[in-house]
């Protein structure tokens, strides 16, 4: 059984960000099961899940609550269109959110995933410039590396070559200025964020009219390599894009939900965008769901007029406002409540950093250890002292990583940067796992 399964998978499945005549020479591993932090194959073999299934899992896998609150709502409604009707669950976590948000962000649209809350974010932006008269405004500043979903929108305010070069022809046109990479950067943090700053500057100086909006992921960003901004950057951000006049998008897809330590990585900074996007710990992981919140300003710019009138938000998918989507939502935030995080979660954060520094720091090859709470990045390295990558033909990242995965350790390399982002619900006992697995797979793979 097992055995067909993994053939059909093999012969029928293609997986996404796979080169699959690579993923057909080793064997697939076929989840069946989860409990808690653990992933169960076909086969019985167990796997702590050290990414949280993509980064997107909160409080582990078949979790009572959270199925309960599912099949309370499937025995009432699966799904209802949220174009012209309303549904229950849809307006209790939307007015749910918006408590939780930064101040100021009032208003929920509701999409299905983060490439589509980041779409939604863009035309809104794009749109509210053109019915403010600011016609000019039709460009966005990104991040180098930056990563914000596979459409098209998505992909164009991307950053990452590997990824988005090949649909280049597709992109829109953006400005963009370097992402401030403390370890990669010549200098002190400070004066890493203050250049990142002042080529911002520069290109609001000059071309700041045609600006929509600057997009960005907030403190961490996460595909990139978990590259870890310096203190202040956000706000310096924030600062510029109100002396210029253009709106700021945070991209909190991966950040949202407790991640970092706080409910949303802006508020470790006092930062409130004009427009943001959550979706993954959203429903802890359980179902496709995401939201673009939006200020008063920003709604109130589409408000008034008929259907037609050129002020409605043309935008709206099919599962939008999913029921199910909604209910476990909400469960997911009272569970956040209950276990009193993320304000909680601090000492856990702190055993992570603490036992990731005692284990990896001091290995030949790990040049790194960076992020922030939950989101950690550990990048591996040629020479330590200079700093020397490894070419992308060591496969450094992914050949440690399939190490770590025989350990009974899922996890999944973006580069030569090992990924650790588990469940917020991780033990002590299950890091302590985690990372002895992580040691291991370097030393016998790298060396110590
Ligand atoms: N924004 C951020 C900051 C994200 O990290 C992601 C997905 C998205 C938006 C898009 O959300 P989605 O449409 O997937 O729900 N491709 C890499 C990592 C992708 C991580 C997913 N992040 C890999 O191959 O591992």
């Amino acid at each position: 059984e097992s055995r067909l399964l993994k053939e059909w998978d093999k012969t029928f499945v293609w997986h996404p960000f796979t080169q699959m005549a690579e993923y057909v020479k080793h064997e697939p591993i076929v989840i069946e099961r989860g409990e808690g932090c653990w992933l169960i194959d076909t086969d019985g073999k167990r796997y702590l899940d050290a990414v949280g299934s993509i980064w997107c899992n909160v409080h582990g896998h078949n979790v009572k609550e959270l199925n309960e609150a599912l099949i309370e709502q499937v025995n009432k409604i699966a799904h209802s269109t949220l174009l012209g009707l309303a549904n229950v669950p849809s307006i209790l976590l939307a007015k749910a959110v918006v408590e939780l948000a930064p101040e100021g962000l009032n208003h929920v649209f509701y999409t299905d995933d983060g490439s589509t809350a980041m779409e939604a974010a863009l035309k809104m932006a794009y749109q509210y410039w053109q019915l403010k008269g600011e016609k000019r405004r039709t460009k966005f500043i990104k991040l180098e590396e930056a990563y914000h979903g596979d459409t098209i929108g998505s992909v164009s305010i991307g950053g990452i070559e590997l990824f988005h070069s090949m649909f280049k022809e597709l992109m829109f046109e953006t400005f963009k200025i370097p992402a401030p990479h403390p370890y990669r950067f010549n200098g002190t943090a400070e004066e890493c964020r203050d250049y990142s700053l002042s080529k911002l500057e520069e290109i609001l100086k000059e071309r700041g009219e045609e600006v929509a909006a600057v997009v960005m992921e907030p403190l961490v960003q996460a595909a990139a390599g978990i590259i870890a901004h310096p203190e202040g950057f956000l706000k310096g951000v924030r600062e510029l894009c109100d002396k210029y006049g253009t709106l700021l998008i945070l991209d909190e897809v991966a950040t949202g939900f407790g991640k970092t330590g706080k409910w949303f990585a802006c508020q470790h900074e006092g930062v409130v965008p004009d427009i943001m996007a959550i979706s993954k710990g959203l429903t802890a992981g359980y179902m496709p769901l995401a939201i673009t919140l939006a200020t008063d300003e920003v709604y109130g710019a589409f408000w008034g007029g008929d259907y037609g009138s050129g002020k409605t938000f043309f935008h709206g998918h099919t599962f939008t406002g999913n029921q199910l989507g909604c209910a476990v939502a909400l469960r997911n935030i009272e569970l956040f409540k209950e276990k009193g995080w993320p304000e909680r979660l601090g000492p856990k954060i702190e055993y992570l950093w603490r036992r990731l520094r005692e284990e990896l720091a001091d290995l030949k090859h790990v040049g790194d250890i960076r992020g922030r709470g939950f989101m950690v990045g550990i990048e591996l390295v040629k020479d330590k002292r200079t700093k020397e990558g490894f070419s992308w033909r060591d496969d450094v990242g992914r050949r440690v990583s399939r190490r770590i995965i025989e350990k009974g350790v899922f996890t999944r390399p973006l580069g030569p940067v090992l990924v650790v982002m588990p469940p917020l619900a991780i033990s002590e006992e299950e890091i302590d796992f985690m990372v002895k697995a992580y040691k291991e797979a370097i030393v016998e793979v790298l060396g110590g």
